[in-house]
C-alpha cells in the first residue's frame, strides 16, 4: 500500500522537492538571506499541507527555524525530526555540469546543491509524514525542527533549544543527514566526528615587496606558512601538536574488526576519486581513518599573487583555513587551544602570526541498544531485505551532542545519502531511488517505533 502510494505520487514528490531545490538557500552568504527565508517558508507550507499543526517559522538572531508537530496521543512516545534546509555555497560554479539551483535528472540522480545535503533528505520526512497522515498510520507523536544554519555552525540552535525545552520534549531525535554504505548494503550511522575550525594569518614585511630586490633576504610568509603546515604531520601521518591524541578513545580489537568487516572496495574508492594511492595515518584502515581517527586538513590557503600571468612579488601576508576532525573523547575547545599554542610556538621570529577559531562541534556516538535503533534496524530489514550495519561517518553534525546535553535525548542517524553524492562539491546529487526508498523506510520506522508492532 505504502509502496504503491509512493510510486503513484513520485512525480509530484519530485516536483515539490525540485521547487525547494530551486531556492538558493546558501546560509553562509548574506546576499542570499531572503532566499534562505523563502526556503524556510516553503518547508512551512509543505508541513502544513501534509497535516502538521502549530507550524511556525521561529525567528532567531540568524536564519529562522521551522517548527511543526502532530500530537496523536500524549501517552505515546514522541519523535523529534531534525534536519536543515540551508545549503553550502555552490562554488566553483564553472565545474557544475548543470546549474546548481536548477535540479536536473541524469542517470537516475537529481543534480542540485542540497539534493542530498539536506533538502532531499528533509523532504523524505515530510512525504513520509504525508503518507502516514493520509493512511491514518501515525501511531506516535511527531515534531519537526528544521533549521537554516547547519552549514554555518548552527550558532543559534543551542539558544533555541535551551529556550524551547518544553516545546521540544520528545523521546528520541531522528535525523537523515548522513550516508549509507550503498543501495545493496544499508547501514545506520552510529558515530560522527567533531570539529575545530581555525584560521591563521602569517605576516612578514609590512607591505608586498619586489621579489627580486628583497627575495632571499626577508622571510616570505607563504613559504613559512607552508613549512609550518607541513610540519604538523610526521612521516607516519600522525599530527604533531603536543597532547592532540591524549583524549582519543582507542577501540577494542573486536570493535575494530567489526568496523572493517563492513563492505569496502579500496580499488573502487580510488577509481571513483581519480587517485592512484590513498594516504593517511599509519596503522589504520581507510574506514578507521575516517571513522575513529582525528585529522588536520587545510581547507583553503592563499596569499601573494594569484591572478593571471606572473607578478614578481614577495607577499606581506599568507592565510590558511585549517580544520581538525575530532573523535571521542576529544574536546573542541581543548583542541582549539592546543592548536593555537602550538602554531604560535612553531612560528619563526621573522614573522608574526594570528590565530582565530571559527565554529566547532563535539563528536558523537549513538547507542545501538535503544528501542529507536531497533525500530530503524527493523525498518531497513523490512524494506531493504537486509539488516543494516552500524557505521561511523567522518562528517560532523554538532547538534547531536547538544541534543544529548540539553534535552537528554539520543539520536538515530538514519541517513540515505552516499559518500559519493558530492556533498559540498560541484555536481552534488541524490539518487531518486535513495529518495523513494528512504520515504518507505521512514514510514516503516514509525510502524516499529510507534508501538503496534514492536
Ligand atoms: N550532513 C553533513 C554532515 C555529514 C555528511 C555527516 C556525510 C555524515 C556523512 C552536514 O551538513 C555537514 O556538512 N556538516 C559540517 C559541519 C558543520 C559544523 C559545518 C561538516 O561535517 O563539515
Ligand atoms: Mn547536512
Ligand atoms: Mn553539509
Amino acid at each position: 500500500m505504502i509502496h504503491e502510494y509512493i510510486q503513484s505520487n513520485q512525480d509530484r514528490f519530485l516536483k515539490e522537492l525540485f521547487e525547494l531545490l530551486r531556492i538558493p538557500s546558501v546560509s553562509a552568504d548574506s546576499r542570499h538571506a531572503s532566499d534562505v527565508r523563502r526556503a524556510a517558508e516553503y518547508v512551512v507550507e509543505k508541513l502544513k499541507a501534509a497535516g502538521a499543526e502549530k507550524v511556525e517559522l521561529m525567528e532567531t538572531k540568524g536564519h529562522p527555524i521551522v517548527y511543526g508537530e502532530k500530537m496523536v496521543d500524549p501517552k505515546q512516545p514522541t519523535v523529534l525530526v531534525y534536519g536543515h534546509y540551508d545549503v553550502q555555497p555552490p562554488d566553483p560554479l564553472e565545474l557544475w555540469n548543470s546549474p546548481p539551483f536548477e535540479p536536473t535528472v541524469r542517470d537516475g540522480k537529481i543534480f542540485a546543491r542540497g539534493a542530498c545535503d539536506d533538502k532531499g533528505q528533509v523532504y523524505m520526512h515530510i512525504k513520509a509524514f504525508e503518507i502516514m497522515m493520509k493512511h491514518n498510520l501515525l501511531s506516535c507523536n511527531i515534531k519537526f525542527m528544521i533549521e537554516g544554519e547547519e552549514e554555518v555552525g548552527s550558532d543559534n540552535l543551542g539558544t533555541f533549544v535551551k529556550e524551547n525545552k518544553a516545546k521540544l520534549k520528545a523521546d528520541v531525535i531522528l535525523i537523515s543527514d548522513t550516508s549509507l554504505i550503498s543501495l545493496d548494503q544499508p547501514s545506520i550511522t552510529v558515530g560522527l566526528r567533531g570539529l575545530s575550525y581555525m584560521e591563521v594569518e602569517v605576516t612578514g614585511p609590512n607591505r608586498d615587496l619586489h621579489s627580486g630586490v628583497y627575495g632571499g633576504a626577508v622571510a616570505n610568509p607563504v613559504n613559512i606558512l607552508s613549512k609550518m603546515i607541513a610540519s604538523m604531520h610526521d612521516e607516519d601521518g600522525h599530527i604533531t601538536i603536543p597532547g592532540f591524541y591524549s583524549k582519543v578513545a582507542e577501540l577494542s580489537a573486536a570493535e575494530r574488526k567489526a568496523m572493517n568487516d563492513a563492505p569496502f572496495d579500496l580499488n573502487e574508492y580510488k577509481r571513483e576519486l581519480g587517485i592512484d594511492e590513498i594516504k593517511g595515518e599509519k596503522g589504520y584502515t581507510t574506514l578507521e581513518r575516517t571513522g575513529i581517527r582525528p585529522t588536520l586538513d587545510v581547507n583553503g590557503i592563499w596569499g601573494g599573487y594569484t591572478g593571471e600571468g606572473a607578478k614578481t612579488v614577495l607577499p606581506s601576508k599568507a592565510h590558511a583555513k585549517i580544520s581538525m576532525r575530532l573523535v571521542p573523547d576529544q574536546e573542541p575547545q581543548e583542541i582549539t587551544d592546543l592548536f593555537t599554542k602550538y602554531f604560535i610556538s612553531i612560528a619563526p621570529k621573522s614573522v608574526k602570526v594570528k590565530v582565530i577559531a571559527h565554529h566547532g562541534g563535539e563528536p558523537a556516538v549513538t547507542p545501538t541498544d535503544s528501542k529507536a535503533y531497533h525500530a530503524a534496524s527493523k525498518a531497513f530489514e523490512e524494506v531493504w531485505g537486509k539488516s543494516p550495519i552500524p557505521t561511523r561517518d567522518g562528517g560532523s553534525i554538532p547538534i547531536v551532542a547538544l541534543f544529548k546535553k540539553e534535552l537528554g535525548l539520543d539520536t538515530v542517524l538514519m541517513g540515505f545519502g552516499l559518500d559519493t553524492d558530492a556533498l559540498h562539491s560541484p555536481n552534488e546529487h541524490y539518487g531518486i531511488r535513495n529518495f523513494l526508498i528512504g520515504i518507505e523506510t521512514i514510514v516503516a520506522f514509525y510502524k516499529y517505533y510507534g508501538g503496534a508492532e514492536s
